[in-house]
């Protein structure tokens, strides 16, 4: 079924001119260092593209592809490592690139797993943020955008693996049987 979304909820320009923002902030704070930009697949390939080209510093760029299981919006915290790094990050600066950190599960659970591959620095950057949502603290070093307690899509983010290419981002208004 085809839907129809209605106003962004940050337009296409917004996320340019907040992009611009944090690469500029990201190519400050790792002058000299040693970047690996990590991205959190399939959520944040979008965020991942504008990011890496927004830093004006050289960076290893690499993936990770996870899923959680849960119910069709919400994570169970119980997250599968689908596909590792291709390199080691060992002393390596490394920066998470997630799409959005809602009940902050994903995070807590890739923060302890890269942990044990003994980066020398291990930050997080992710587009967007639900803060209502959060049921575990995690350190966000890093945020486009602080938004409320919405279901979106849009811009890589996805419901039931559809909308990731709508190129903004967009309130989903789901009915009981779908959330
Ligand atoms: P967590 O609850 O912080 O572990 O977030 C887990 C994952 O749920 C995120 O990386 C997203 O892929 C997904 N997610 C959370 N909120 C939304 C949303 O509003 N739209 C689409 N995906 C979401
Ligand atoms: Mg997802």
């Amino acid at each position: 079924m085809e839907r129809v979304f209605g106003r962004p909820l940050v337009t296409q320009e917004q996320m340019r001119t907040r992009i611009r923002e944090l690469g500029k902030q990201i190519s400050a704070d790792y002058a000299g260092k040693d970047l690996v930009l990590v991205g959190v697949l399939k959520g944040a390939y979008a965020f991942y593209a504008d990011l890496a080209r927004a830093i004006r510093i050289p960076i290893h760029i690499d993936f990770i592809v996870v899923s959680s299981y849960g119910s069709k919006t919400k994570t169970s915290g119980k997250v599968k490592l689908v596909t590792d790094l291709t390199e080691s990050i060992k002393g390596k600066d490394v920066l998470l690139v997630e799409d959005i950190v809602d009940s902050g599960l994903t995070v807590q659970y890739l923060l302890k797993t890269f942990a044990k591959k003994k980066p020398r620095s291990l930050k997080v950057c992710t587009l967007l943020s639900k803060p209502d949502r959060r049921q575990v603290a995690v350190p966000v070093d890093y945020e486009g955008f602080k938004i409320p307690n919405h279901y979106v899509v849009g811009y890589g983010l996805d419901y039931q693996q559809q909308y990731r290419n709508l190129p903004y981002l967009a309130v989903l208004d789901l009915t009981e049987d779908e959330a």
